[in-house]
């Protein structure tokens, strides 16, 4: 199907709206509650005023720092890194988080099936009492040509592939978003192949850097980050990092993933960081930080060869980079 509207991602970064414009979101809820949203302003939706209900895994964090993931810039502010965000099932634009605080994280079931040894349901926080939590900072390249830098609370996705003991036969995992167009009022965007799908070959699911972030700061996850779930490929584009995550299965066969099915002439399965290989309507050389107008330059893999360049030895001829 044609791309019937723009997709805000694919707005250069001047049009989008300025970070500046969001409030503080506890002066925000603080005003509601004190009545003090001037006239002209949006209405806060009456669930605003209360705050999101707590997330019960709050005790859990902050969890202890892998050591190992180090990074070459400082992090980006937790301001930035929160209201700032890419989930279309709230909106195509940047400003979605007030609009994410309506997902509901509780109850949360994670299916895991297809070519596993025994299909599964889990309660999510039966999951994060399996799951071996760790926190890592990990760079962020969005294909937009925006990046940030994150601590992220979560776990190796290789520790629930282990446990989910996939047959033999499994060659990829597919990993999917929620659906219910009630609360994400873009899924009734008929356009888009709800629900949001992602996935991974299996030596990069287990790959040491593939992690499902269930935190970021020390604290659990905010909904417009990808609550209670959301997988972090630091080697590849973000849009790969598929949030809010109801399934994990198991398959033989690739997955058709969100945008890979919306705009295949620039969005493909691979999407590995590549500043030398530019996406058809813009340079990938450099990338804006998160919160500033610095430019710095694009690393291959985004930095992380040494980690996963051994992954696409003789896959030359495939389209890797978009
Ligand atoms: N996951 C879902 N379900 N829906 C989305 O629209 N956007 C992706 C990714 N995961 C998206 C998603 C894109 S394009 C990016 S860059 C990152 O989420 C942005 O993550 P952030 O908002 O935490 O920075």
């Amino acid at each position: 199907m044609l791309i019937r509207s723009r997709r805000g991602w694919e707005l250069p970064e001047a049009a989008a709206t300025p970070e500046g414009v969001y409030h503080d979101r506890r002066a925000l809820l603080k005003a509601a509650g004190l009545g003090l949203i001037a006239a002209g302003l949006p209405t806060l939706p009456a669930w605003a005023a209360a705050g999101p209900p707590a997330d019960p895994s709050a005790a859990r964090y902050p969890v202890p720092r892998n050591e190992r993931y180090t990074l070459d810039r400082a992090l980006s502010a937790e301001r930035d890194v929160t209201t700032y965000n890419n989930f279309y099932e709230f909106g195509s634009h940047k400003g979605i988080w007030m609009a994410a605080q309506k997902l509901p994280v509780r109850p949360w079931t994670v299916a895991i099936d297809g070519m596993v040894e025994q299909p599964m349901n889990l309660d999510i926080d039966q999951l994060l009492d399996r799951m071996p939590l760790e926190e890592r900072l990990y760079r962020h390249r969005c294909v937009e040509a925006w990046a940030m830098a994150v601590p992220w609370s979560g776990f190796p996705l290789k520790a629930l592939v282990d446990m989910a003991r996939p047959l033999g036969s499994a060659k990829y995992l597919t990993m999917q978003t929620f659906k219910d167009s009630k609360v994400a009022s873009g899924q009734r965007e008929f356009w888009y192949p709800w629900p949001y799908t992602e996935g991974l070959r299996l030596d990069e699911a287990t790959n040491d850097l593939a992690f499902i972030a269930t935190g970021l700061y020390g604290k659990p996850m905010p909904p417009q980050n990808g609550a209670p779930l959301r997988l972090v490929t630091p080697w590849k584009y973000g849009f790969k990092s598929v949030k809010s995550i109801v399934r994990f299965t198991f398959t033989d066969k690739r997955p058709r993933t969100f945008w890979d099915t919306v705009g295949p002439a620039e969005y493909g399965f691979w999407a590995n960081v590549n500043p030398d290989i530019p996406h058809p309507r813009w340079s990938q050389k450099t990338e804006r930080l998160l919160g500033s107008d610095e430019r710095v330059p694009t690393q291959l893999y985004n930095g992380y060869a040494d980690h996963v360049a051994h992954l696409y030895a003789g896959m030359e001829g495939e389209r890797l980079y978009m």
